[in-house]
This record gives C-alpha cells, sequence and structure tokens, in this order.
C-alpha cells in the first residue's frame, strides 16, 4: 500500500480551516460552511476521474448534501465503502471531528486514482452532511439504498476524529476479521491498538451497522479520559481527555498533531489495498 501524504492531508485541513473562518466559525449542517466543504472535496474528486453524485439528504439541516465518489473498476458487485462525516458541530470549525477522516480518505481517495491499481473489489467514498444531530445524513444514504444494494456493499469504514491532540489508537472491534486487518497494520510499525468502545453507536458506522453491513473504522478518542496504562501505552497526558477541544471552538488546525494523522492514514491506505486492490481478494 501506498505512503499517504501527511502534507497532502494537511493541506486538506488548512483548506477546511478557511471554509470555516470564512463562514461564521463553522461547518456545521445547515450553516453556509458546510455546502462550501462539499465543494472543496467534491471538485478534488471529480478533477482526480470519480464519479461523484451529490444526494440531497432531505433529513439532514438545511437539506444539505452527502457526496458519494465511486472509482469506476473492480467488480461493482462487491463494493468497500470508506465513509467521514464532514460536517462540524456549530460551536467551532470541526478539524479533528471531523476534517481528520474527512481529509484521510479524501486524500487516500485522491492516491488510489493517481496509482490506479488493478482493482478487485469496487471502492466507494462517502462524506455524510449532519452527523452531528443524529447520524442524519449516513442514515438517509443507506435508507436510500435497495436491498441489493445494500448486500453489495460488503465493508463499510469509518473515520471519525483521527487526530486527537492527546490520542489513542482504536479500532472498531464490531467485526474481529477487519479489526484484524488494521491491527494487522499497527503492528508493523510497533503501535498497540485497543478496541473502541467510546464511539459505539456514535457515529456512521451505526447506520450501516443496523442495515446488517458488516463495519469497521479507527478513531483516537474523543471526551472520555486517557487513563495510566493508556499513557504508557501510547505517551500523552493521563487524566486528561483524548482530545481537549471536543466539539469546541479550538478544535482548529492548531489542535492536530502530526503523529495519529499521519499513521492513521497509511493505516486507512494498508486496509483499502488490502481489501479492494488486486485482481482477486478471497472468498468474498
Ligand atoms: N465524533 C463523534 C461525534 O461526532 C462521536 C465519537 C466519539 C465518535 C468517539 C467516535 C469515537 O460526536
Ligand atoms: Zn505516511
Ligand atoms: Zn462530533
Ligand atoms: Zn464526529
Amino acid at each position: 500500500a501506498p505512503d499517504i501524504s501527511l502534507a497532502n492531508v494537511k493541506a486538506h485541513l488548512s483548506a477546511l480551516q478557511t471554509i470555516a473562518n470564512q463562514n461564521g466559525g463553522n461547518r456545521a449542517s445547515g450553516r453556509p460552511g458546510y455546502p462550501a466543504s462539499v465543494s472543496y472535496v467534491a471538485q478534488k474528486l471529480r478533477d482526480a476521474g470519480y464519479n461523484v453524485t451529490l444526494q440531497t439528504c432531505s433529513s439532514c439541516a438545511g437539506s444539505n448534501q452527502n457526496v458519494i465518489a465511486e472509482w469506476p473498476q473492480g467488480d461493482a458487485s462487491q463494493v468497500i465503502m470508506l465513509g467521514a462525516h464532514l460536517d462540524s458541530v456549530s460551536a467551532g470549525p470541526g478539524i479533528n471531528d471531523n476534517g481528520s477522516g474527512s481529509a484521510s480518505i479524501l486524500e487516500v481517495a485522491l492516491t488510489l486514482a493517481r496509482e490506479n491499481p488493478a482493482m478487485a473489489k469496487r471502492v466507494r467514498f462517502g462524506w455524510w452532511a449532519d452527523e452531528e444531530s443524529g447520524l442524519r445524513g449516513s442514515k438517509f444514504y443507506v435508507n436510500s439504498l435497495p436491498q441489493t444494494e445494500r448486500t453489495k456493499i460488503k465493508t463499510y469504514l469509518n473515520f471519525d476524529m483521527i487526530g486527537s491532540d492527546n490520542w489513542g489508537y482504536f479500532v472498531y472491534d464490531d467485526v474481529a476479521s477487519v479489526k484484524a486487518v488494521f491491527d494487522e497494520y499497527f503492528r508493523t510499525i510497533g503501535i498497540q491498538t485497543e478496541g473502541d468502545t467510546e464511539g459505539d453507536g456514535r457515529s456512521d458506522h451505526a447506520s450501516f451497522k443496523s442495515a446488517g453491513i458488516p463495519v469497521g473504522g479507527l478513531a483516537t478518542g474523543a471526551g472520555y479520559t486517557k487513563s495510566a496504562a493508556q499513557q504508557q501505552k501510547w505517551g500523552g497526558t493521563a487524566g486528561r481527555p483524548f482530545d481537549s477541544c471536543y466539539h469546541r471552538a479550538c478544535d482548529t488546525l492548531s489542535n492536530i498533531p502530526d503523529t495519529p494523522l499521519e499513521k492513521n492514514s497509511d493505516a486507512i491506505a494498508y486496509a483499502l489495498w488490502k481489501l479492494a486492490v488486486g485482481t482477486s481478494t478471497g472468498p468474498d
């Protein structure tokens, strides 16, 4: 799998910060910073050769749009989908929550297009509207799919908060075989992970899981407190939250460290290549 450019991920984050700055300080669904974020992501994807669909989510604040991008190669009946919510809360610009997941999968998508490897499976990306008021964009998307389309999605991988300032390395434990792919990557770079519990039911993977789709994902922690054992394992500061700016105005570009952003972006590429790239992949 390729090394994902940290500089490029940070350039996307910088663009999202600028969008918030120019639109009242946030990128919340129903506010002007959200459609500006959609335009940024969609244009990058179109320029790279993706088929991009903007899906109007009528149940979302402002009837804002989901961005869906499919890489037009590989078996269309076997889809690996990666997603991240593109909205912030109204309190701040949402650079970790969830500019981090949004920027990281955007750069992974652009890297896939640039490398253009032979594909075993179809890869689709989703940037969700209005996660913050109840996973509305992703629920709308899943509900809009006929059952035949849902069963084509073999795995949905979610990335929400992957650059927390007092980070941990959490891997969703919903599906053991999916968790194992991420754990395999982190083992090669000498990082110990833990199963994620803080995010259970609290991000867009829940919309897919409810529909019976296997899910996985990564997170570096939100409002939960880092334990002494976790400080031993990962460094940082025990007794403090994983993200000191969770849902606050200070969730800015200066609140997001390079290390977890870099490692998690590379882990995402590793998993995507493992699950979808090649000429054949296992029994699925
Ligand atoms: N980031 C989610 C939100 O938008 C909540 C969450 C917490 C998700 C922890 C994953 C892990 O508020
Ligand atoms: Zn890298
Ligand atoms: Zn949030
Ligand atoms: Zn979030």
